[in-house]
């Protein structure tokens, strides 16, 4: 049987790159009734620097946008990592059979610290404990963006070095991306590279809590290039084939339905179409975000109970770990 496990990070706003890349294939996940646990990340944010009153309103603040975007804690478990204790105990020992020369050639690693003069260990082992998450629940498959995809076979080689090594533990874990150009959502001002919470420039992306103006502008300033027909032609026109991609999202229309539609308009007035599509698809997200957000004993209510059933499984593959390490004693 399948489990599935994903992680998102509580850093700053959800941008549409995580919303149609991660989230909104969870939601469908989770509609096909699969075995799925779902975490936000906090540990692995502190791997860079934090304000602790910030990073304690974003943790909330991801609770209630995962809510808000369709995540049912009663179908799904969801919890903070850092309330379970067996992720950083299990991030440990799987640390213990991995290199460092593994973990240093990593894309996420080498973009993240180009521009840092000390690097903290905690940045250099991030993949470890991302391997930890998903082995902890065992879980066979890991919806993702493809950005996420080198993490994912770094599990992959974690978890066959430790069956070699001390017996059957965890089946290999599968990265399930979504559809068309939603596993890499590129950037609003360069379309060379992938919509990201850490690129400097905020018109680069487009927060699921954006105003509906800021929206506008956003995507009225987004960077295509000089043809002015809409066409969908990824290789020579990724700009373009962006903005179809979000617009097919939100909208549900497929990619050629857009184009036939678009075929009057230039680049610039199916800009505005595309804004008013986004503006209308998050609207009703972002008023249940605001109305969750006002009820934090809820939100905190749910990420305990996640917390309490995600400890459980965590818990017994743990002991199992131990077990198979020799650290525990039968009596
Ligand atoms: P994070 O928090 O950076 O991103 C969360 C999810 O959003 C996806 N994503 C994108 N998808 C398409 N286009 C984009 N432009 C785009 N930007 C982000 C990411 O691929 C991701 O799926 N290391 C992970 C969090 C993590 C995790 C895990 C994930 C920790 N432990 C275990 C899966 C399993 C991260 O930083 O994601």
């Amino acid at each position: 049987p399948r489990r599935i496990f994903s992680g998102i990070q509580p850093t700053g706003q959800i941008h549409l790159g995580n919303y149609l890349g991660a989230i909104a294939q969870w939601v469908k996940l989770q509609e096909n009734n699969e075995d799925m646990i779902l975490s936000i990340v906090d540990l692995h944010s502190i791997t860079l620097p934090q304000d602790p009153k910030t990073l304690s309103k974003n943790i909330l603040e991801m609770a209630a946008t995962l809510l808000a975007c369709g995540i049912d804690p009663s179908k799904v478990i969801l919890f903070q990592q850092s309330m379970v204790p067996a992720h950083t105990h299990l991030s440990w020992c799987l640390g213990c059979i991995c290199t460092m020369p593994r973990l240093a050639h990593l894309p996420a690693y080498k973009e993240k610290s180009a521009n840092l003069k000390d690097i903290p260990l905690g940045l250099f082992v991030y993949p470890v404990l991302q391997a930890a998450d998903i082995l902890a629940y065992k879980a066979t498959h890991v919806p993702v963006g493809e950005d996420q995809a080198q993490h994912i076979q770094l599990t992959q080689d974690l978890a066959r070095m430790f069956n070699n090594r001390f017996g059957e533990t965890f089946p290999t874990p599968h990265c399930i991306f979504p559809g068309s150009d939603f596993a890499r959502l590129r950037s609003l001002r360069d379309p060379a590279k992938k919509m990201s919470k850490s690129d400097p420039d905020p018109k680069s992306r487009i927060c699921l809590i954006d105003p509906p103006d800021e929206i506008v502008k956003k995507i009225k300033k987004s960077v295509t290039d000089f043809t002015s027909e809409v066409t969908y032609d990824p290789e020579n026109r990724p700009g373009v084939a962006n903005l179809i991609s979000i617009h097919s999202f939100v909208t549900g229309k497929t990619v050629s339905q857009i184009c036939d539609e678009a075929k009057n308009l230039n680049t610039g007035q199916y800009k505005l179409q595309v804004a008013d599509a986004v503006v209308s698809h998050v609207a009703p997200i972002q008023k249940k975000i605001s109305d969750l957000l006002h009820n934090q004993d809820f939100l905190l209510q749910v990420l305990e109970s996640g917390a309490e059933k995600a400890t459980e499984i965590s818990e017994a593959t743990l002991q199992e770990v131990k077990d198979k390490l020799g650290l525990q004693f039968k009596r």
